[in-house]
């Protein structure tokens, strides 16, 4: 079983310190930088650009996982690949044509990503799912950090677990919103390959000790 991977989440850090953020994710272990792309259209909240993506693929060579929650993904996709994203992960709600999409994400060697919102179903990606790298699936509704994990949203991590073992799909399954130590655990159980984390993170004393610990977690 592969080990699971941990994606901190900058939209908990100090927006002010980016250096240091960046230096806390690098100590802790984690191999993975969650970047919230927000337009204040899609969720009620507006976040960072392009230049903030490749300012910080400057000082780093954490795998830059890209999640955009924005309308119209198709436009912004390629800026932010030429920022440095290794994955764009785009939301089915935001998106017509999103095997175009993924196409041409991964036409330009990138993990391409597609992601629900907890009120859209695993079938409305069933088509997709044997050209995509990445299912993120949201356990809260986007937009803020902090909130509480909605655990009803798991049971979409359970089908696209079951989906792929059954098709021999290759698509590795994210969960984001409200990861910590305890729901971490369900996630993993559930079927998730990598925990996005933003306040448990960067509230933890020990965040290496953190990513130690989950990044060892089987599944039962
Ligand atoms: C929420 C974002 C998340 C957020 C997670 O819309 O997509 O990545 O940062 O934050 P926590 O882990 O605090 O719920
Ligand atoms: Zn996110």
């Amino acid at each position: 079983m592969a080990t699971t991977i941990i994606a901190p989440s900058v939209l908990a850090a100090d927006f002010a310190a980016m250096g240091q953020v960046l230096d806390r994710v690098q100590s802790s272990g984690a191999p993975w930088l969650h970047l919230d792309i927000m337009d204040g259209r899609f969720v009620p909240n507006l976040t960072f650009g392009p230049k903030m993506v490749a300012d910080l693929r400057k000082r780093s060579s954490l795998f830059f996982d890209v999640h955009l929650m924005t309308v119209d993904p198709e436009r912004l996709a390629g800026t932010f690949m030429d920022s440095g994203a290794d994955a764009i992960t785009f939301h089915i709600e935001a998106c017509i044509h999103a095997h175009r999409l993924v196409q041409d994400i991964k036409a330009r060697n990138r993990k391409a990503g597609v992601s629900i919102v907890p009120s859209t179903p695993v079938g409305s990606i069933l088509p997709l799912l044997p050209f995509l790298d990445l299912v993120l699936v949201m356990t809260v509704n986007p937009g803020f950090s902090g909130q509480s994990m909605i655990p009803e949203c798991l049971e979409k991590v359970r089908e696209l677990d079951s989906a792929r073992r059954n098709r021999g799909y290759g698509f590795s399954i994210s969960v984001d919103g409200g990861i910590n130590r305890s729901t971490a655990l369900e996630a993993v159980d559930a079927g998730s390959d990598i925990l996005v984390m933003g306040s448990a993170f960067f509230e933890a004393d020990d965040a290496a000790t953190l990513v130690r610990d989950l990044t060892s977690r089987s599944r039962l």
